[in-house]
């Protein structure tokens, strides 16, 4: 962690668009980018490997320690091998948002987090960048949408992937996770106050990224 370099956070619900207005501006800048999701799935991933009781705090958080997680080349990593697309899954999201409620799991990856803080600079993407993870960062954006326009999003996603979903169905998980991420104790999905709140329901990609740019230039 090198506290000079600067932090853009942008939090906000799945789908919101964060991700891609993440990647758009870390590259623009020519700045590392943090995907705080893929993080907290990689470990999802390795507690459902174990087979781990979900609801067990304290043997979720002790493995986290010894797990070896990277993103390099494009890849996410675990234990040398790649899971990026093993983590998008459902079945893995689901798992995610139970593990990430539990206090003992954020703060064991609190500092791996934070290691991503370099020079020249930081875009953090997920829940908590703005309150938790970097709460001096030097600009916060929260992105939303409706659950309807997220759930659309993500079977989009999935059909160009020539995987099939119900709308319903992607409406109802984006829901639930939604409400476990919204009312756990700690570290809840919230906008930071210094936030700025941008509702990318009727926005494209290229309109998101003006609105955060002029932000911040
Ligand atoms: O962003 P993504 O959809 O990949 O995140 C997956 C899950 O990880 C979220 O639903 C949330 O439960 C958890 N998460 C979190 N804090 C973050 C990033 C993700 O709790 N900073």
């Amino acid at each position: 962690m090198n506290e000079q370099a600067p932090v853009i956070t942008i939090d906000g619900p799945a789908g919101a668009g964060k991700g891609t207005i993440a990647c758009m501006l870390a590259e623009k800048l020519g700045w590392r980018m943090l995907d705080s999701g893929a993080i907290y799935r990689v470990a999802a991933l390795a507690a459902l490997r174990r087979h781990l009781d979900l609801q067990d705090e304290d043997a979720l958080a002790a493995i986290i320690p010894s797990l070896h997680i990277e993103f390099r080349d494009g890849e996410a990593w675990l234990d040398g091998a790649v899971v990026t697309s093993e983590i998008r899954n459902e079945t893995c999201a689901s798992a995610t948002s139970k593990i990430a409620a539990f206090p003992a799991v954020r703060t064991v990856l609190l500092e791996l987090q934070r290691s991503f803080q370099q020079l020249p600079g930081l875009v953090a993407d997920g829940r908590d960048m703005g309150t938790v993870v970097f709460p001096r960062a030097n600009h916060k954006f929260f992105l939303t949408a409706s659950a309807e326009i997220r759930a659309e999003r993500r079977l989009k996603q999935l059909s160009e992937q020539g995987l099939s979903a119900k709308l319903c169905d992607l409406i109802q998980d984006i829901n639930a996770r939604d409400e476990r991420d919204a009312n756990r104790p700690v570290a809840p999905l919230k906008p930071a106050e210094d936030a700025v709140l941008i509702d990318t329901s009727y926005l494209d990609q290229n309109e998101v990224f003006a609105a955060v740019l002029h932000h911040i230039v």
